[in-house]
């Protein structure tokens, strides 16, 4: 009894001719795309085996990617590369499908999504004034953004920046700073100065002039109803 070579051959190379329906080496993941990035492309990965090799499409929000349709879009051995990234037409979930005449499979899905922060819309903020020894809050209120952001104060000029301690709070929440028990070396101007870590982009909001009043009336100095409101008892206990 002899084999023939061809068959000797099969049996030593078993895994990798034997035909078999398609199996994911790897599959695409979520991306942040910053919109300012140097970058200009996005590659989203999948790469598939079987035998006979094969073919990769994409599908974006369930519907599937007419490649060709679009000169933006390109595959290479299954990856997906879109040029110029847009954020109206790019949003959204990716998935691999790969098909060969033993089998379909279809990824998990990979969120496209875009990392951006605008600037102030205001530039001017009117004067806050408050009694000695009152507490206040000065609301940063971020422009339109996407992506984490991280908050900061300066205090009249950079780099002078507001140093948080058992008086002073920045929220990382919202951005707004607490200040207890006001006192006359608070006086100043007040700068929100918000950063996107994506991005890695940083603007500066409109200077908030603090003053002390002197009218002998009690005032508590919260300006603007936010619910930023009710992180005050945790941080300030009495
Ligand atoms: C992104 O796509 C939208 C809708 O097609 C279009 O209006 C916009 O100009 C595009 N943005 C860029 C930067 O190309
Ligand atoms: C995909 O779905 C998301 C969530 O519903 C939506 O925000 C996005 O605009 C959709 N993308 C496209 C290209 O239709
Ligand atoms: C705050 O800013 C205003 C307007 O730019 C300026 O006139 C004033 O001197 C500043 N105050 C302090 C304490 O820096």
């Amino acid at each position: 009894f002899r084999l023939p070579w061809s068959h000797v051959c099969l049996l030593f190379h078993a895994d990798d001719n034997m035909l078999h329906g398609p199996v994911f080496l790897q599959e695409p993941s979520s991306v942040i795309f910053p919109l300012d990035s140097e970058e200009k492309k996005v590659k989203l990965n999948c790469e598939v085996k079987g035998n006979p090799r094969p073919t990769v499409g994409w599908k974006l929000n369930g519907t599937n990617i007419d490649i060709g349709m679009d000169y933006r879009y390109s595959t290479v051995e299954g990856n997906l590369l879109i040029n110029n990234p847009n954020k109206t037409q790019d949003t959204g979930t990716y998935q691999c499908v790969a098909t060969n005449p033993f089998g379909r499979i279809i990824s998990r899905e990979a969120k496209l999504q875009f990392a951006y922060l605008e600037n102030f819309k205001t530039r001017v903020r009117s004067t806050v004034s408050v009694r000695q020894g009152q507490g206040m809050v000065l609301l940063c209120g971020p422009p339109p953004h996407s992506g984490e952001l991280t908050y900061a104060w300066i205090f009249n000029e950079y780099p002078s920046f507001v140093h948080q301690d058992n008086r002073r709070f920045v929220s990382q929440e919202t951005g707004n700073l607490y200040i207890a028990k006001v006192e006359a070396s608070d006086v100043g101007n007040y700068t929100c100065v918000v950063t996107n870590t994506v991005t890695n982009s940083r603007v500066l909001g409109p200077p908030t002039p603090l003053i002390l009043r002197n009218d002998g009336r009690t005032w508590l100095g919260f300006f603007g109803c936010h619910p930023g409101f009710k992180e005050w008892p945790q941080i300030f206990p009495r």
